[in-house]
């Protein structure tokens, strides 16, 4: 038996693969495009070892994954290509439209195609959709949290191509059948994660003596899952969920983002006492807000619970520490993905934003 990862390489699916292949001896075909996101690098644990298969390539190519299907004939795909960054759709959303929307229904239809011929009569097959809590909105102070039945009201680029991601699938399973499922998580954290996302940002800021860039007020609202702990549920997802039903998935740590980067900064004190940038908090800098930005999101999971029996582990404390310390301990990975690239979404991210006064 084998499973077919999209988009594996980045920093959710890396941590999927590694953790599926550190438990269990099922092979795994990894697809996945390798954009600025995508970094091998994650796999130097793997290397040599015939149960990883990689392949180069896009989604969007529908002859490659039919090729692929029928050349490994999977049991299940697991779909977390996309671009995910909201910074980057709101200076650019093409690629979020390329890859989200038409990338997933290219994925859809040589799927479909494969199921009908091959694989019909087959009811285990699974096509699991790795989505966000983006799509629901935006939550007030005192709003309950998002539900599976929650409307969709996605508000960035990004949130509105993964909704239409969503879409899709369910369609594709309402009209012909195709036994998917999909997941709604919220924001993840943890090692291999890329520096352009809040956490990893910080922390390498923070290292570097550069100021840490608070959008706004700072008292935007996330609810933080731990990786490893979205890993667990996908897989869970994988075995138990039932087909046309989507899952939420979160952290029950609901946190304003300046508690985060206070917390980051508090550990950085106490990991890296000789520190020249001692107290790291003297680094936090207001910048102008992102636009449309949404104000909190926050996780109801008693569905996945009740029916899966998936709860969150690794409590933020304790992963946020676990993560500070990998990136301390893992110089060599962050100096990999310190790029050109890299350099150059930081003058084209931050440059604009002057220092609220
Ligand atoms: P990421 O940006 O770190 O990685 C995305 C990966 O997809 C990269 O390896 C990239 O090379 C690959 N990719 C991009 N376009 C592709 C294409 N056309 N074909 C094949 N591969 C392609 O993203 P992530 O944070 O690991 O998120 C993974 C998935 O989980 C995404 O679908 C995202 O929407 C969803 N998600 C992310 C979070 C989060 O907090 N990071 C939370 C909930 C859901
Ligand atoms: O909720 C799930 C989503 O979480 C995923 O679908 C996305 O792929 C993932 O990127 C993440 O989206 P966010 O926009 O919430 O994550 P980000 O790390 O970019 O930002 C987290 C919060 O921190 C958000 O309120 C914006 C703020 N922020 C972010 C950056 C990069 C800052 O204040 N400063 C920053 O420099």
């Amino acid at each position: 038996m084998t499973i077919l990862v999209t988009g594996g390489a980045g920093f959710i699916g890396a941590n999927f693969v590694l953790d599926w292949l550190r438990l269990s001896d099922e092979p795994v075909v990894n697809l996945d495009k390798l954009t600025y996101a995508g970094n091998l690098g994650n796999f130097a644990s793997l290397q040599g070892d015939a149960r990883h298969v990689f392949v180069q390539g896009d989604i969007g190519d529908a002859a490659l994954v039919s090729r692929l299907l029928a050349e490994h004939r999977p049991r299940a795909v697991v779909n977390f290509a996309a671009e995910s960054h909201v910074d980057r759709s709101i200076h650019g959303a093409a690629e979020f439209i390329e890859t989200n929307v038409v990338g997933t229904f290219q994925l859809l239809q040589a799927v479909l195609g494969h199921w009908r011929d091959t694989l019909a009569k087959d009811a285990s097959f699974r096509f699991l959709h790795v989505s966000t809590d983006e799509v629901y909105g935006s939550l007030g102070a005192d709003d309950p949290a998002f539900t599976e039945t929650t409307q969709y009201q996605p508000n960035s680029p990004y949130s509105a191509s993964k909704a239409a991601s969503d879409h899709l699938v369910r369609a594709w399973h309402h009209t012909h059948g195709l036994p998917v499922l999909t997941t709604n998580c919220s924001n993840n954290y943890g090692q291999l994660q890329f520096p352009e996302k809040l956490i990893p940002l910080m922390i390498l800021n923070a290292l570097a003596g550069k100021p840490l860039p608070v959008y706004g007020d700072g008292l935007n609202v996330r609810d933080w899952l731990y990786v490893g702990d979205h890993c667990t549920a996908i897989r869970r997802v994988l075995e138990k969920g039932v087909p046309g039903e989507v899952y939420n998935v979160g952290g029950k740590s609901e946190r304003r983002n300046i508690d985060v980067v206070k917390i980051i900064c508090g550990i950085l004190d106490e990991l890296v006492p000789g520190s020249a940038h001692r107290p790291h908090e003297k680094l936090i800098t207001y910048v102008k807000d992102r636009p449309g930005h949404d104000q909190r999101y926050a996780i109801d999971t008693t569905k996945i619970e009740r029916d899966l029996g998936w709860e969150p582990e690794v409590g933020f404390e304790e992963g946020i520490r676990r993560t500070v310390q990998w990136y301390l301990d893992n110089t060599g990975w962050v100096q990999g993905v310190l790029s050109g690239e890299y350099r150059k979404w930081l003058d084209t991210n931050y440059a604009g934003r002057v220092a609220a006064a």
